[in-house]
């Protein structure tokens, strides 16, 4: 099962009077902010949410990676992806027609504002569509904070070959194996760098898989041993 409903649930009539009053944002608005890395780094919820409907979603959360309220227009799509940290989700606003895809699986599921976190396996190939008419889908989308980097470590830096669709690529070759892998603690450390680089802590042969996966969608791993 990608989407697992949790027994986390909260009173939404508040919540959505909040993201009403929010006022206009495009795709993405950050709720909470880190002084460490980006994937790993320890989140304090902003000033502006602290004491909100929302700000206690996140402290009832816990220990989590980056929180945002993700909106998809009407016709708006994400394409084919997986990705390294597993999410939680929080419908808020929603239409009839908006989906999360699991494209494993090929089905689509409707998350309803039902007051329920829901948690989403993302090493699962994964999309989100709006097909309703005339009205966005604003979701809750918590990161899962990943385990720091600790000790000497690898950095794995990316070459595309001059592939056009590069980081489409990365996302559908390697996120959901390394996401697998933190899951089954082969993976103890994980940063991303930038969109070509990433940090990590494992064995050997879990190195030499990511190579192989890397090789497989046409990239040329550069890797460094750091301390
Ligand atoms: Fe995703």
């Amino acid at each position: 099962m990608m989407l697992i409903k949790t027994s986390l649930h909260f009173d939404m009539e508040p919540i959505i009077e909040q993201v009403k009053n929010l006022g206009h944002f495009k795709r993405s608005l950050l709720l909470n902010e880190t002084e460490g890395n980006i994937l790993s780094g320890y989140y304090t919820t902003k000033k502006e949410y602290v004491n909100t409907p929302l700000g206690e979603v996140l402290k009832q959360l816990g220990d989590i990676g980056e929180a945002r309220l993700l909106k998809l227009d009407p016709e708006d799509v994400y394409t084919a992806h997986t990705d390294p940290d597993d999410r939680y989700h929080l419908s808020i606003i929603t239409t009839d027609y908006s989906y999360i895809a699991d494209l494993q699986a090929n089905t689509l599921q409707h998350l309803p504002v039902d007051g329920y976190i829901w948690y989403m396996d993302t090493s699962i190939m994964h999309s989100a569509v709006n097909l309703g008419g005339g009205m966005e889908r604003i979701h809750l989308n918590v990161r899962v904070r990943m385990p720091q980097i600790k000790g000497s470590y690898y950095s794995i830096t990316f070459d595309d070959n001059n592939l056009v669709d590069w980081k489409q690529l990365l996302y559908n070759t390697i996120m959901g194996y390394i996401n697998l892998m933190i899951k089954e603690k082969q993976i103890t450390g994980f940063e991303r760098i930038s969109d070509r680089e990433i940090h990590i802590n494992c064995s050997p042969n879990v190195l030499q898989c990511i190579r192989d996966r890397a090789l497989q969608g046409g990239f040329e791993s550069v890797i460094k041993e750091c301390n």
